[in-house]
């Protein structure tokens, strides 16, 4: 049904190690490589916002997919920090980019917005109605994020991430996938003041930190803990395969743990999963777009491997989905 022509990717320069971090909050290089696996992560520069990191990482999937900005029918961008509340990001970057006049809109269900962007490009071009379609996960958290608040402020990075893809009855495919939201637990990931419940236009009636990304990390990481690990076994289930048939493993990289946890389930070594937690931190959209780029990059993911990318977080949500490469 749909083949993958490109990925690409992108990191602002900028990095920000753990020491950097025990600097400004009180906090310790031990402590979050131990409670998340993560050493460093990327800030994007004052000029940079969520759109230019999109068109860095959608150039190189570009390039590597052999397309001009203006062979693409369609972008799906999914974000959480969008450049504005309005606009949405994608015409921009469509702009940006310089393709045509084509559809282009964002999708956001927080860190997994890049795969509900995937698998609506993908029932996009299902209908027939669409030939390709630009899909990206980009986030700039360093906006949002809290820097007074060691809880979330240690665990986020900047990114983005991009995939072309087209239709192409010869290819699978999708092989399963797993999609769900649990809206009563929504106020566990969120930024309280800004939306239309409580716009801010009142300082008087708001805290500080209601203008800024809060997490209730426990039970959040209880949530996925419960939740994620099962996801991977029924999408192996599924698409018919074992769990050794699963070529590659691109898990939301929010927690080192939660990957192990994972491979644990699914009784499979941790050499089949793609990291690089440690690097980059959790990038929210540009998550598994990031990684699944640098796997293909280094030459691990190679046409007709299985590949298994699940994401989860805001909402709370997930989705996840087995591809044929
Ligand atoms: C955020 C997370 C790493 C925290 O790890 P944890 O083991 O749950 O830690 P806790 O929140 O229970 O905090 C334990 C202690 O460390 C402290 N702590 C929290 N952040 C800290 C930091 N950056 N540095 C040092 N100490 C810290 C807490 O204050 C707490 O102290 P206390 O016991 O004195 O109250 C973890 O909960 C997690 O990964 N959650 C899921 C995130 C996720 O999956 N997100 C996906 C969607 S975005």
């Amino acid at each position: 049904m749909i083949k993958i022509l490109g990925t690409g990717s992108y990191l602002p320069e900028k990095i920000m190690t753990n020491h950097d971090l025990a600097k400004i909050v009180d906090t310790s290089d031990e402590w979050i490589s131990k409670r998340t696996g993560i050493k460093e992560r990327r800030i994007a520069s004052d000029n940079e916002a969520t759109s230019d990191l999109a068109v860095k990482a959608s150039e190189k999937a570009l390039e590597m997919a052999g397309l001009k900005p203006q062979d693409i029918e369609l972008i799906i961008v999914g974000t959480s920090t969008a450049d504005y509340s309005i606009p949405a990001c994608a015409p921009i970057v469509q702009a940006k980019l310089g393709c045509g006049k084509i559809p282009a809109f964002d999708i956001n269900s927080v860190c997994t917005s890049f795969s509900y962007a995937f698998m609506s490009a993908y029932s996009i071009l299902s209908t027939g109605f669409y030939n390709n379609c630009l899909i990206v996960g980009a986030d700039t958290y360093s906006r949002i994020l809290n820097w007074k608040d060691r809880n979330t402020c240690v665990i986020f990075g900047d990114g983005a991430g991009a995939a072309v893809i087209k239709k192409d009855p010869s290819k699978k495919g999708i092989l399963s996938y797993i999609f769900g939201a649990d809206g009563k637990d929504a106020d566990l990931i969120r930024i309280p003041v800004g939306g239309s419940k409580y716009p801010g236009q009142d300082p008087s009636i708001y805290k500080y930190d209601d203008l800024y990304f809060q997490m209730e990390g426990k039970k959040v990481y209880e949530f996925t803990i419960n939740v994620i690990p099962d996801v991977a076994e029924r999408l192996v289930k599924q698409a018919n395969l074992t769990s050794n048939d699963v070529d590659w493993i691109v898990l939301h990289q929010a927690n080192y743990r939660i990957i192990e946890a994972v491979a644990k389930k699914l009784e499979l070594p941790l050499d089949k999963f793609i990291v690089n937690i440690d690097k980059v931190g959790n990038t929210s959209s540009g998550s598994i777009p990031i990684a699944l780029d640098e796997a293909v990059r280094s030459g691990k993911i190679k046409e007709g491997n299985k590949v298994m990318a699940i994401g989860f977080g805001g909402g709370l949500s997930w989705g996840g989905f087995i591809v044929e490469w």
